[in-house]
C-alpha cells in the first residue's frame, strides 16, 4: 500500500511526501484508512514505527472539511501523559499539516496560562493537552468542546497509570456523543477496559504484531553489576565509545539522575538531567539541546520512557532497570525508531534480579549478558546452559578468567564494541530470535555457577550483527535514517 491510495488530501500527501515517508508503515497502513471511514479505534504497534502519524493523519483529513459547528473550541483533541510529549505531537501536527491553514497549540502544565489563554480566544482546530491543564482550563470556562469531532487518547494505558483516569472521564464527557475516538495504548487490562467502554462504540481493534515484543533492530544486552560503583565504572567505560553518538541513560530517581548528569558533566560530557522535578521550561531546554545534538548524554527518569522520539539515539542504558516490564519495552524503544538500528543495554546488580526476570518474561527473550575485560563483576551472574538461546556460557569471575583471556586489558581497549563480546559462539542476535525462550524456562540463576563455560571465538559486535547494517531493509516499511532525518530537519530545524 502507499500513501497515495488512502484517500488523503494533496496538502497532507504533499507534507508526508516531504518528510521522505515512501510508504506508510504496518500500523498505519491498518489504522488510517479505518480512521478516515470514521471508525472508534483501540490500537497498539511496537515502538517507534509511526503511532503519531496514524492518527494525525486522519485528524488532518478531517479538517479539510469545514466545521459546521459554531464556537472556538478545539474540532481535533489530543490527550497526552507528558508535557515532553504533547509538544512533539504539536511539532508533529505542524510537520503534516504545513501545507494546511490550521491553528493547533499545545496545553500543559508548568507553563505560564496567558499563552494559552491567547490560543483560546480564536477558534482552534487541534489541541494536544496534558490531561491536568486541560481540566484547569475547562473548569474554568476557557475551553469547549462542544466542537470535538476527534477524541485521540495516545498512550492511553500510561494516562491511567499516572491517574489521569477521572480527568480523562471528565473531558470526554464533555465533547459531543457523535464524535470519534481512537485509543492508543501498549497494554490491555480491566481498567483500560473499562475506559473503552465509556468512550468507545463498537471500536475496531488493530494490534500489530508483537506489542509487546521489542524491535528485531534493537541489540539488548546486559551487564552483570556488583554495585553502584561498578555501574559508573561501567558507564565511563561504554560512554567512550564513539559509536555512542547520543543516549539515554535511565535512572530510577530524580535524584540519581541528577547526580550522575552532574558527574558526567563534571568529566567532561555533555551531558544533561531530564525529570519531573524540573521546570517545564528547564526540561523544554533539555529536549531542545537533546534534538539539536547538543546533548549526547541525557540521564532521565521514566519521564522519557514514552513516545519520545529523538533521532539520532544510537543507545539506551538501563542504569537501573525499570520495576515495571512494560517500562523496559518503551525505555529501549527510544532507539531503534523508523527503521534504524540501535542498542539498548542494562546494567543488573543482584537486587535487580526479580526485575530482569519480569523483563525477560515479559518480552518473551533472554537477555545476552556482556563481560568486559578488566571490568567483571565480582560474582557473576550466570545463566543456563541448558538454554537454547546459546548464551550459556559466562565468565567463571574475576580478572583474567577464561572470559577475558586473551583480551585487551580496559586501560588499553579502543572501544566497547571491540573489546567486548559474549562469552560463547553463539550466532548473532537476529539469527538466534527465534530461539528465545521465556526466562521461566530457565534454571535459576543461583543453579548456573558450575555450569559457566569459557568465552568462544565470537566476533565482536562491530563485525557480526550490530554495524547498522541491518537498517531499513529489514523492517520493510521504508523507514530508514535518511527519510527519518529529513523529517527531524522539517521538524526541529
Ligand atoms: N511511513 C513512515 N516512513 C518513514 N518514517 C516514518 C513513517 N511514519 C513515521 N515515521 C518516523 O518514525 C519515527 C517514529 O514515529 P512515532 O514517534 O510516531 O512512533 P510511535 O509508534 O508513536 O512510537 P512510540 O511507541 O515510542 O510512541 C518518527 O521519527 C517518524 O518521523
Ligand atoms: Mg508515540
Amino acid at each position: 500500500m502507499s500513501f497515495d491510495t488512502m484517500n488523503l488530501a494533496p496538502t497532507i500527501l504533499k507534507a508526508v511526501n516531504l518528510c521522505g515517508y515512501t510508504s506508510p508503515t504496518p500500523i498505519q497502513e491498518q489504522a488510517i484508512p479505518q480512521a478516515i471511514a470514521g471508525k472508534d479505534l483501540i490500537a497498539s504497534a511496537q515502538t517507534g514505527t509511526g503511532k503519531t502519524a496514524a492518527f494525525v493523519l486522519p485528524a488532518l483529513q478531517r479538517l479539510t472539511v469545514p466545521s459546521t459547528a459554531k464556537g472556538k473550541g478545539p474540532r481535533i483533541l489530543v490527550l497526552t501523559p507528558t508535557r515532553e510529549l504533547a509538544n512533539q505531537i504539536t511539532e508533529a501536527v505542524r510537520t503534516y499539516g504545513k501545507f494546511m491553514r490550521l491553528r493547533t497549540g499545545a496545553i500543559l502544565g508548568g507553563m505560564p496560562y496567558f499563552e494559552q489563554q491567547r490560543l483560546l480566544s480564536q477558534p482552534v482546530d487541534i489541541i494536544v493537552a496534558t490531561p491536568g491543564r486541560l481540566i484547569d482550563h475547562l473548569e474554568s470556562g476557557r475551553i469547549s468542546m462542544a466542537r470535538v469531532e476527534l477524541l485521540v487518547l495516545d498512550e492511553a494505558d500510561r494516562m491511567l497509570d499516572m491517574g489521569f483516569s477521572e480527568a480523562v472521564s471528565t473531558i470526554a464527557a464533555a465533547t459531543p456523543e457523535g464524535r470519534q475516538t481512537l485509543l492508543f495504548t501498549a497494554t490491555w487490562d480491566g481498567a483500560m477496559e473499562k475506559l473503552a467502554k465509556r468512550l468507545m462504540k463498537d471500536a475496531v481493534r488493530i494490534a500489530v504484531a508483537g506489542k509487546k515484543a521489542t524491535l528485531e533492530l534493537i541489540e539488548q544486552r546486559l551487564h552483570t553489576a556488583d554495585d553502584m560503583q561498578h555501574k559508573n565504572r561501567l558507564l565511563n567505560h561504554l560512554i567512550a565509545d564513539s559509536g555512542m553518538t547520543r543516549a539515554i541513560i535511565f535512572s530510577s530517581t530524580k535524584r540519581n539522575a541528577d547526580q550522575l548528569a552532574r558527574e558526567l558533566a563534571s568529566r567532561g560530557h555533555s551531558a544533561e538531567a531530564l525529570h519531573g522535578d524540573m521546570t517545564q521550561g528547564a526540561r523544554n531546554r533539555t529536549i531542545m539541546n537533546m534534538r539539536r545534538g547538543k546533548i549526547r548524554l541525557l540521564v532521565a527518569t521514566d519521564v522519557a520512557a514514552r513516545g519520545l522520539d529523538v533521532t539520532g539515539i544510537t543507545h539506551v542504558i538501563n542504569y537501573d532497570l525499570p520495576k515495571n516490564a512494560e517500562d523496559y519495552v518503551h525505555r529501549i524503544g527510544r532507539t531503534g525508531r523508523a527503521g534504524a538500528s540501535g542498542i539498548a543495554i542494562s546494567f543488573v546488580s543482584f537486587r535487580e534480579l526479580d526485575e530482569l526476570r519480569r523483563i525477560e518474561r515479559y518480552i518473551g527473550q533472554s537477555l545476552p549478558q556482556l563481560v568486559i575485560a578488566g571490568l567483571e563483576p565480582a560474582r557473576p551472574m550466570q545463566q543456563g546452559s541448558g538454554s537454547r538461546t546459546g548464551y550459556n556460557g559466562r565468565s567463571t569471575g574475576g580478572r583474567g578468567t577464561a572470559a577475558s583471556a586473551g583480551r585487551r586489558p580496559f586501560s588499553k581497549a579502543p572501544s566497547y564494541r571491540s573489546d567486548a563480546r559474549p562469552s560463547t559462539g553463539r550466532k548473532p542476535y537476529s539469527d538466534s530470535r527465534s530461539d528465545a525462550r521465556l526466562s521461566t524456562d530457565r534454571k535459576p540463576y543461583s543453579d548456573y555457577r558450575s555450569d559457566a563455560r569459557p568465552s568462544t571465538g565470537r566476533k565482536p559486535y562491530s563485525e557480526s550483527s550490530f554495524a547498522g547494517k541491518r537498517d531499513a531493509k529489514k523492517s520493510g516499511w521504508a523507514g530508514d535514517a535518511r527519510k527519518t532525518e529529513a523529517f527531524r530537519k522539517a521538524r526541529w530545524s
